[in-house]
């Protein structure tokens, strides 16, 4: 017995060397130290002997046992981390953060404005950014061959035989978001009380305060008896809550064919509270949008009766007024795309 356990012991450090991944050392405790396992067999036959023998053998055999025990244990570990190194998977590692996208800073602004507007009772309503001749001019009263068409700087689509088309079949890219008060007109019911939050286009070089397109807010309000000084109320309304300051806000004569009469927009400067600074060129004042009192034609170009209904209409740049807010004293950051300055939102 005691040169079988020897044996035993020889045999497995010969076999262990063999070893070369973990099924082997798999096969090698089955082999010997499972229950039908050489060693196990040996000692139940351990029991068989008479009491002095039992103890002193039985001692050296639990010796042997342990030993090899722990050293399978350490090759078995060796040749697990070595032969699996490359998709060795740690589950206890920290994960790593998947970088979380920013809503960009326009996007943000302009959510903000929609729910200051919906909170006021009007709708949030979109438009196509490629629009024909007639919703972008016709239909807002521009006159025909009217310089004002040139002068809104338009991108024309080339198109073949463009000038024996009609103005709803000319294409451009829109040059404002009025025409959307014309396409919503004509598909509902007044009263109207909308907002058109959208991009718009234009034929310029850029600079720090152009770009060839930026974001407008259009609105629309229609009822029986909407004048100028709801217009004011609402607009100061909505500055307060989107500044989060009391602003006071002034008008100016101004031309838009579709507005009669038809204003500039200018707001006291929040930078300043009207005290005069760089942002506002001194004058305490920034002019933020173009208004006016929606014009007869244009209701009428809308299937809406002019004798029964009235009201105003009016267009933010909307970059200028977010570059205000969080002064941003370049409009073209909006648009290049550079996460330095957008993580900053
Ligand atoms: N559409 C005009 C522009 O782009 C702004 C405007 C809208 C003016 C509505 C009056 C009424 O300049």
């Amino acid at each position: 017995m005691e040169k079988e356990l020897k044996e035993i012991s020889q045999d497995i450090r010969k076999e262990i060397a063999l070893c070369k991944d973990i099924d082997d050392f798999w096969l090698l405790h089955k082999k010997y130290l499972s229950k039908e396992g050489r060693l196990s067999i040996l000692f139940q036959s351990l029991k068989k002997l008479s009491t002095d023998k039992r103890a002193s053998l039985g001692s050296e055999a639990n010796r042997i046992k342990k030993e090899l025990t722990d050293l399978i244990k350490t090759k078995e570990i060796k040749v697990d981390q070595s032969s699996n190194l490359d998709d060795y998977f740690d589950p206890t590692l920290p994960g790593k953060k998947p970088a979380i996208g920013h809503i960009h800073p326009l996007t943000k602004s302009i959510n903000r404005a929609k729910m200051i507007f919906e909170g006021m009772g009007f709708s949030t309503i979109e438009g196509p950014e490629l629009e024909d001749e007639w919703h972008n001019f016709d239909a807002l009263n521009f006159p025909k061959d009217h310089p004002a068409r040139e002068m809104q700087d338009t991108l024309f689509i080339k198109q073949k035989n463009r000038e024996k088309l009609l103005e709803k079949e000319r294409l451009v890219m829109r040059t404002h978001t009025s025409p959307v008060q014309i396409r919503y007109m004509l598909t509902h019911k007044p009263p109207f009380r909308i907002i058109v939050p959208g991009r718009v286009f234009r034929n310029e070089a850029t600079d720090a305060s152009h770009e060839v397109n930026f974001y407008q807010i259009e609105g629309l309000m229609i009822d029986k008896d909407i004048s100028v000084a709801n217009f004011k109320a609402i607009m100061e309304n909505f500055w307060q809550s989107f500044y989060g300051k009391k602003v006071k806000i002034r008008l100016r004569p101004s031309f838009f064919p579709f507005t009669e009469p038809s204003f500039e927009v200018d707001m006291s400067c929040t930078s300043c509270k009207g005290r005069g600074c760089s942002v506002c060129s001194k004058t305490g004042w920034l002019e933020v949008m173009g208004a006016g009192m929606v014009h007869p034609n244009v209701l009428k170009n809308s299937g809406v009766d002019p004798k029964k209904w009235q009201g105003f209409a009016f267009g933010m740049g909307w970059d200028r007024i977010v570059m205000m807010k969080y002064s941003i004293d370049d409009v073209r950051l909006f648009y290049g795309g550079d996460l330095r300055f957008l993580k900053q939102f």
